[in-house]
């Protein structure tokens, strides 16, 4: 598969087999995370892998709680894909445990050096974090973006032991995919480009 086929049909991934993915292909997607670009090459990225099922149902426990309002409330008329995406929200944050590892895609702040700044440190991130997906999908291998960290800051960084001067700032799950990978439906590209005037 080359790296357009994958970014095409990287979907979100919320429904995992039960089979473990390997610390080798973890490995492998934290190194492509790492081959990312950042703010210059400050690379003040780090990756907390939770695969232990202990430390998953802890933090798991909070995250359900922690997101049961979201989901109470999700708002009315939701359309077939935004409905999909809900239920596949909510299924992922009840079944946080048997997500067969999660990525905690940490940052420092510390770009520039002379006046450090939140948007560097996101901005280096999610860039790791998209690479990382893409890795996944040209493996075989199902992820989803989440924010689920921010239900469970607290016990994340008492469970796996995070800094204060780490920060949370993505959670991807991670496993062998359960549906099928499907083309992404985005923007046609034709709508969002402007060349050389808006
Ligand atoms: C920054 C960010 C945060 C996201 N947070 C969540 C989340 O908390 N839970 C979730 O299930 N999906 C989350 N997603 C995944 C998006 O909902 C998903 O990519 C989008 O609905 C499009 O679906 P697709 O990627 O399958 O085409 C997030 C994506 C991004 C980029």
């Amino acid at each position: 598969m080359n790296t357009l086929e994958a970014m095409e049909t990287c979907t979100a991934m919320r429904y995992f087999k039960e089979e473990p993915v390997s610390r080798d292909v973890l490995t492998k997607l934290i190194y492509a995370a790492t081959r990312a670009s950042s703010p210059g090459n400050s690379q003040g990225w780090e990756f907390v892998v939770v695969d232990d099922t202990a430390a998953k149902e802890k933090i798991g426990a909070v995250i359900k709680a922690g997101m049961a309002p979201a989901f109470a409330n999700k708002p009315q008329g939701l359309d077939g894909v935004q409905s999909r995406m809900y239920a596949g929200a909510e299924h992922l944050a009840n079944n946080f445990a048997k997500v067969p590892a999660w990525i905690v895609g940490c940052g420092r702040k510390l770009y520039p050096p002379q006046a450090p700044s939140d948007v560097f440190m996101y901005s280096t991130v999610y860039p790791a974090a998209q690479n990382l997906i893409v890795a996944a999908r040209s493996m075989g291998i199902g992820a989803c973006f989440t924010t689920f960290h921010h239900a469970a800051g607290g016990v994340i960084r008492e469970v796996c032991r995070i800094p204060e001067d780490v920060h949370l700032c993505v959670m991807v799950a991670i496993g062998h995919p359960a549906r099928q990978f499907m083309p992404v439906q985005r923007r046609p590209v034709e709508s969002v480009i402007h060349w050389n005037s808006f």
